[in-house]
């Protein structure tokens, strides 16, 4: 890959990289063509990186389908696929993290605590590898790629990170590869999740400012479903990512939640602009 990438470059080519840890779905699509319009190579990584799960994660049981992603990817026009071995990566002896600080402590931070470190060792190594000039992250993990745009700034790393819009079901569930563990009660239950974000749009246009105001009517409507076990609802300032007690006019936010129905863990948010 290292070599492939250094050939392109020679001969001015730009690099498009989209990360994946594969079970393609529109989402990561979505990213590809992003890419195939920006970049003149793209190359798409399948890796589903042990660093990033804790003990009680779903690693083992994280889907894979390599054979049908390859499908799609070809289907795509994607120039590369980039799917290394775990030794290949973490090969005996490797001791090497990236970690970035602030950032990473609260929202997914808190109920994942080493899941950040292993997200931007994984990115950094991918970027040393495929050595791209755009890389293209999904607005759904929006702290993911808060982090990441933080760790390439802070490292000097010579590349843009794009984030591209979620994708949602026609029912407005945001595409996720776990959406699939969800029951078809749970999966009905979920779309709690974007209709509250709907009602938290609602509520700014009318004017309302107070984030406390927003997150309890959202709270109250995630918790009239009864499978639904919320870990948090936040907003927060889109650059900063940091927690907004009240909204200011002009400004970006992010309102995240995360919830969990049944064993799954779903996270969904929306960009807004007051
Ligand atoms: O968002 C993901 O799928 C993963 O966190 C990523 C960025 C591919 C790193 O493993």
């Amino acid at each position: 890959m290292q070599r492939l990438s250094a050939k392109n470059k020679a001969v001015g080519k730009t690099i498009g990289l989209v990360p994946t840890m594969g079970y393609l779905h529109a989402g990561h699509l979505s990213l590809v063509k992003k890419s195939k319009e920006k970049a003149d190579i793209t190359v798409v990584s399948i890796f589903v990186n042990p660093t990033q799960f804790a003990p009680n994660e779903d690693l083992l049981k994280y889907p894979r389908d390599i054979v049908h992603d390859k499908k799609l990817l070809k289907k795509a026009g994607v120039d590369y696929v980039f799917i290394p071995s775990v030794e290949e990566i973490y090969p005996k002896g490797f001791q090497t993290f990236v970690e970035v600080d602030k950032i990473t402590r609260h929202f997914e931070g808190e109920f994942r605590p080493i899941h950040f470190k292993g997200v931007t060792t994984i990115v950094s190594i991918l970027f040393n590898i495929v050595r791209p000039d755009y890389a293209f992250f999904g607005q759904k993990d929006a702290q993911q790629a808060a982090i990441i745009k933080r760790m390439v700034k802070d490292l000097k790393m010579d590349l843009e990170i794009i984030v591209c819009p979620i994708i949602r079901e026609q029912d407005g569930l945001a595409k996720s590869s776990r959406n699939i563990y969800l029951s078809v009660q749970e999966r009905k239950d979920a779309l709690v999740l974007s209709r509250s974000l709907k009602t938290a749009q609602r509520l700014i246009k009318e004017d309302t400012k107070s984030a406390t105001a927003i997150i309890n009517k959202m709270k109250e409507e995630i918790s009239s479903v009864s499978t639904s076990k919320l870990d948090y609802i936040k907003i927060v300032d889109k650059e900063k990512f940091e927690e907004a007690g009240s909204l200011s006019v002009g400004k970006k936010y992010y309102i995240l939640i995360a919830c969990k129905f049944g064993k799954t863990r779903l996270i969904d948010n929306i960009l807004i602009k007051t």
